[in-house]
């Protein structure tokens, strides 16, 4: 991409040391959108001693995820956090340990294995809403977040995760936390002090790994699901063992329900503060989905029910931005990054810059005709990412939600109670309290 240019790209001028800590704590999402309206496609800025190369344009983004994907790895820094939870599971792990793992784990995603899935999700969602009463306030966020781990164990694992109640709820919640925590502060308490925070988190560690060593050892390679197809794997040259098994069991859970889970939330939300559209979503489903058993044949057909969602990702990514590390000197925007320089590829920038979305702080399902779609670049719209290491649960998290929000929607109608989401992004874009909602019967 065009000529090199010399020095450095343009970005906030920090304090020594701090560099930009202090815009950036103020309000993160904020301090982004400015050093892309500042400083255009490519700038730079230095948070607690690292520097990070922010790219606002969907071409950079394209060329780091897609056609420079081989100069790049997930970091250092994701994996010393990760590590220690999903060992080298598939959302870090590398090279051509990476490529066989994606290759075994992806037919569990294929359409054909998606349309088997659907009743289990309508089920559990329905078992969700027989707890609903009408006309009270229900914290739509931890409703979310225990159905789709629920269906992620049940489609994926066939295990049901109910048995161990709140147990792997917390503990995924405390281990994220925890994560998330040490991706924004590089100096910390190493784990062996034991303070109350590390004894929370050895805890949750070692609940995790009891649960995944019981759904390994449950079964017996026979069926279809991630871990009998992994199973069937083994033994192989790399040596394919429980350990490995186990760690992916943890990424799916990890990498799979919390996405999902803020999807469904931001969108019930969404829907719950623009009554035009709810009403717009309510009637496709009294006309296209009726009383009847709702399936992915059925979901195909709901449109608008397909953009809401669609819509609900865009104005709040669950992913708010992807991270890349280049492991070799590369050129980008035009200037030549050296190898061990961060660069990030903001959903949150880019799903709301004005040059793509008219009016982008609303939410308008409406505006994703084809034609509208079609105009779009590429990297204008990314919640799964992009390239090959794009999201492997991508169909599955899509028929998921459609499913679940159509089930919610066909009967339920929602009113705020929170009427100011507090946000607070990590590595996911999560809500910084209860997302309450007042849910009523149509
Ligand atoms: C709305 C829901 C979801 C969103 C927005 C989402 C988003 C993403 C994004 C942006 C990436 C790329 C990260 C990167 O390039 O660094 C990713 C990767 C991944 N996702 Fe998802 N995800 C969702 C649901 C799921 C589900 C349901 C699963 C599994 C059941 C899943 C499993 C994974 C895994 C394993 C990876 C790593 C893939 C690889 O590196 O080969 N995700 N996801």
């Amino acid at each position: 991409m065009g000529t090199e240019r010399s020095g450095e790209p343009p970005g906030p001028s920090g304090l020594p040391v701090v560099g930009n800590a202090r815009q950036f704590a103020s309000d993160p999402l904020s301090f982004y959108e400015e050093v892309a309206r500042e400083y255009g496609p490519i700038a730079r800025y230095a948070l607690g001693g690292r520097v990070f190369y922010q790219l606002s344009d969907p071409e950079l983004v394209e060329q780091v995820l897609v056609h420079e994907n081989d100069r790049f790895d997930k970091g250092e820094e994701y994996r010393r956090i990760l590590n220690p939870v999903i060992g080298n599971g598939l959302l870090i792990s590398e090279g051509e340990f990476w490529r066989e793992q994606r290759h075994r784990m992806e037919p569990a995603f294929h359409p054909e294995a998606l349309a088997e899935y659907a009743p289990v999700i309508v089920e559990h969602t329905e078992r969700l809403l027989d707890d609903w009463r009408d006309d009270t306030v229900r914290d739509v966020h931890a409703d979310m977040m225990q159905l789709t781990v629920e269906i992620a164990a049940k489609t994926l694992f066939d295990a049901d995760i109910r048995k161990y109640e709140a147990n792997i709820s917390d503990a995924l919640e405390a281990v994220m936390d925890r994560s998330e925590k040490r991706l924004e502060r590089p100096i910390e308490i190493p784990d062996s002090v034991p303070t109350p925070g590390n004894r929370r988190y050895k805890r949750a560690l070692s609940t995790l790994t009891e649960i995944a060593t019981e759904i390994v050892e449950s079964h017996d390679g026979s069926g279809d699901d991630v871990v009998s197809r992994l199973l069937r794997a083994k033994p192989n040259a790399d040596g394919l063992d429980d350990e490995q098994i186990r760690d992916e069991v943890v990424t799916l859970l990890l990498a799979g329900h919390e996405t999902t889970a803020l999807a469904l939330t931001y969108t019930l939300y969404l829907l719950a503060t623009n009554p035009e559209q709810a009403d717009r979503l309510g009637a496709e489903l009294d006309e296209t989905a009726g009383r009847g058993p709702l399936s992915t044949d059925v979901t195909a057909e709901l449109s608008y029910t397909k953009r809401t969602l669609r819509e609900g990702m865009r104005v709040y990514p669950p992913v708010q931005s992807v991270i890349r590390e280049a492991t070799e000197p590369v050129e980008i925007g035009g200037y030549e990054l050296d190898d061990g320089v961060v660069v990030t590829a903001p959903q949150w920038v880019i799903h709301r810059d004005p040059r793509f979305y008219e009016r982008p702080e609303a939410f308008r399902p409406e505006r994703w005709d084809e034609a509208f779609r079609e105009s779009l670049p590429r990297f204008a719209y990314f919640p799964f990412g992009g390239g090959p290491r794009r999201c492997i649960g991508e169909n599955f998290a899509k028929q998921e939600m459609r499913l679940a929000l159509a089930t919610i929607a066909r009967d339920w109608e929602f009113e705020a109670v929170t009427d100011e989401l507090s946000l607070s992004p990590s590595i996911t874009l999560r809500p910084d309290g209860p997302v309450k909602l007042r849910v009523g019967r149509r």
